[in-house]
């Protein structure tokens, strides 16, 4: 994993001009000991000085956790029980699309050296304890770590990698460019919002999806409060600090014990304009502090190779 030397700054990515000045935001350093970070946010919603570290994020390009896991090193950060979904069924061009139904693990090698020449990896399915063997390309590792970007420069792998990191019951989602709610209508969580700047796209995602939530507003000309209002007004606050203010003697099962997450994917501008990515990006980390961020942006894809991601 890279990290980025660079001082954050995010205002610079918010009005930088061209692609050269841009710096990511909220990015780890490896200076992230320093307490007068001035780009850091002082206090949590609730008015609590919080960790600043805690919001620094972590960027990745989605092959480094997909088909490249050829590299062993990479493999071995999956063993043995990390859940991935795979793909599978051909589709008309020759390549695997649909996603498995079963969330799978990685069968761990004895030896080295035969897991590292075979292009393909062992899964086994954790119900009935079979195992299978599939090309390492197919395979979708789901992203555990809080505090994670992914981004992809091609919308079929964005909405797989949309799909795959929310669990049932317990994640919330938001898409920002959610255009007829084709991602977000076919996420499963327990709570999602599909947001888009135009009135179009709102209406026929509505008509599409009628029971999930949408939102037609620009989230580049909305205040950081309408932004961060938007997290209350349709119940998507996330159990940032599991069972940290619950009472200790309370032992009820609730989800609060299994950490609700906060999931945000962003398709905004189809693969121009990186500077308002970034700001979209900006924005969502300072006002929603998500777990998980998932963006497609072959702009920003390609600035993350140029910044030797
Ligand atoms: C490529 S489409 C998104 C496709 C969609 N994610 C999907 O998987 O089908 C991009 C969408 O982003 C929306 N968009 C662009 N800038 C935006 C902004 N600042 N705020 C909200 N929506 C925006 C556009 O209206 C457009 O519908």
């Amino acid at each position: 994993m890279r990290f980025c030397t660079a001082p954050t700054t995010a205002a610079t990515a918010a009005t930088a001009e061209t692609t050269e000045t841009i710096t990511l935001p909220n990015i780890t350093t490896e200076n992230d000991d320093d307490e007068d970070d001035e780009e850091d946010y002082g206090h949590d919603h609730d008015g609590k000085k919080k960790n600043n570290n805690k919001y620094k994020y972590t960027y990745h390009r989605h092959e480094k956790l997909t088909s490249t896991l050829q590299s062993e090193s990479n493999l071995k950060k999956l063993l043995p029980t990390s859940p991935c979904r795979f793909l599978l069924s051909k589709g008309k061009d020759g390549r695997k699309t649909q996603l498995s139904k079963d969330t799978v693990t990685v069968v761990q090698h004895n030896n080295d050296s035969e897991s590292s020449s075979d292009d393909r990896i062992m899964i086994k399915y954790p119900k009935s304890g079979s195992t299978y063997k599939i090309r390492k390309e197919y395979l979708l590792p789901i992203i555990q770590e809080d505090n994670q970007i992914i981004v992809s420069p091609e919308t079929d792998i964005y909405r797989k990698l949309c799909w795959i990191h929310t669990i049932q019951d317990y994640d919330y989602f938001i898409e920002i460019g959610c255009d007829f709610g084709f991602t977000s209508g076919n996420v499963i969580c327990k709570n999602k919002l599909g947001i888009d700047k135009s009135k179009t796209s709102i209406d026929v995602a509505q008509s599409n999806y009628p029971t999930d939530q949408f939102l037609e507003i620009d989230v580049l000309e909305i205040t950081v409060q309408e932004m961060e209002d938007i997290l209350i007004q349709y119940q998507l606050l996330q159990q940032q600090d599991n069972n940290e203010d619950e009472d200790e003697n309370d032992d009820d099962e609730n989800e609060n014990d299994h950490g609700s997450r906060l999931v945000v994917a962003i398709d905004i501008n189809g693969n121009r304009e990186l500077n308002a990515v970034i700001q979209c990006l900006d924005r969502v980390l300072k006002c929603w502090k998500p777990n998980l961020v998932i963006v497609k942006s072959r702009s920003l894809y390609s600035k993350l190779i140029d910044m030797g991601y």
